[in-house]
């Protein structure tokens, strides 16, 4: 399927979605949004994928943000349907896929970049890459679930900072305080970005499917984490994936997961 704002591409099991709107630093556009909504919901039902790379055309930008021109006329309401819909059915979507989704942020990832980063998985940033929550300057505050995302993630008081003062912070400070995973040179990105993937692909995909609601579990306040966990922990073991796994073990042999 051609689309108007993304480019996907395929390197063994692992599915690049990459924004492709370079001219406007990759902003997120109701069109994007549309087509992120479609990409992930085929990349997630696609058996051939494993797992997805996401990250921005060009040298310069992840994502900068939201398409601040389609502000121009949103309203208390309008506001509300914009913020719902971008929580369901793209960055909920991603953060609770079945699927691993790692960002790899190639330069600029703020507002909606940075909560599009945040709904992933893992994060590998260059170490040129600015990070930033500036919906403050715009007078509104991030809606697309940075304030619970980055708090999760960082804690309170330097959520609270960054999103506050609007300031962006470096890769390097990023890595500090634990807002992403890795930082490596323009260069490696991708190449970092793939080896961390190749190495998770080589897991039961079953089983990384119910880590990801187990681990997802932590940070919701609707259900009990550790009820979650006992459940997926049980899912694991009726499947064909758990017999494989203990017997190549004991047969001293890779195991071959099959995603049964
Ligand atoms: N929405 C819409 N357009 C955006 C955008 C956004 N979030 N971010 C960048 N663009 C557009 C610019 O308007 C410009 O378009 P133009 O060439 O048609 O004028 C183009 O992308 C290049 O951006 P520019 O601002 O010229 O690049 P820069 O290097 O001077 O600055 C940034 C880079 C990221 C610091 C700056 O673009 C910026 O502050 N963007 C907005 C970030 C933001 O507030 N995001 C949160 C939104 S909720």
């Amino acid at each position: 399927m051609a689309f108007e704002n993304l480019l996907i591409t395929n390197k063994g099991r692992i599915q690049y979605i990459t924004i492709n709107r370079e001219s406007k630093l990759n902003a997120l556009n109701a069109v994007t949004l549309a087509e992120l909504h479609t990409a992930f919901t085929g990349a997630f039902a696609n058996p051939d994928v494993g797992g997805i790379i996401i990250t921005g055309a060009g040298p310069k930008a992840f994502i900068a943000g939201a398409d601040i021109s389609e502000f121009v006329n949103l309203n208390a309401h309008t506001g509300r349907e914009l913020a719902q819909n971008g929580h369901t059915k793209v960055f909920d979507l991603i953060a609770n896929g079945s699927k691993p989704v790692i960002a790899a942020i190639n330069g600029f990832a703020l507002g909606g970049g940075l909560e599009m980063a945040m709904a992933c998985h893992i994060r590998i940033a260059s170490d040129n890459a600015k990070l930033g929550l500036p919906e403050l300057t715009l007078g509104i505050i991030p809606g697309y679930g940075g304030t619970q995302r980055l708090t999760q993630l960082v804690g309170r008081g330097k959520a609270l900072e960054m999103i506050m003062t609007s300031d962006m912070v470096t890769a390097a400070d990023a890595l500090q305080f634990g807002l992403v995973n890795h930082v490596v040179s323009p260069e490696e990105l991708l190449t970092k970005a793939e080896e961390l993937l190749n190495k998770i692909l080589k897991r039961a995909p079953l089983a990384i499917a119910s880590a990801i609601t187990a681990v997802n579990a932590a940070t919701r306040s609707d259900v009990n984490g550790f009820e979650t966990e006992i459940s997926e922990f049980s899912k694991c073991m009726g499947t064909h994936d758990f017999k494989e796994g203990v017997a190549a073990f004991l047969e001293k042999r890779p195991a071959e997961f099959k995603g049964e």
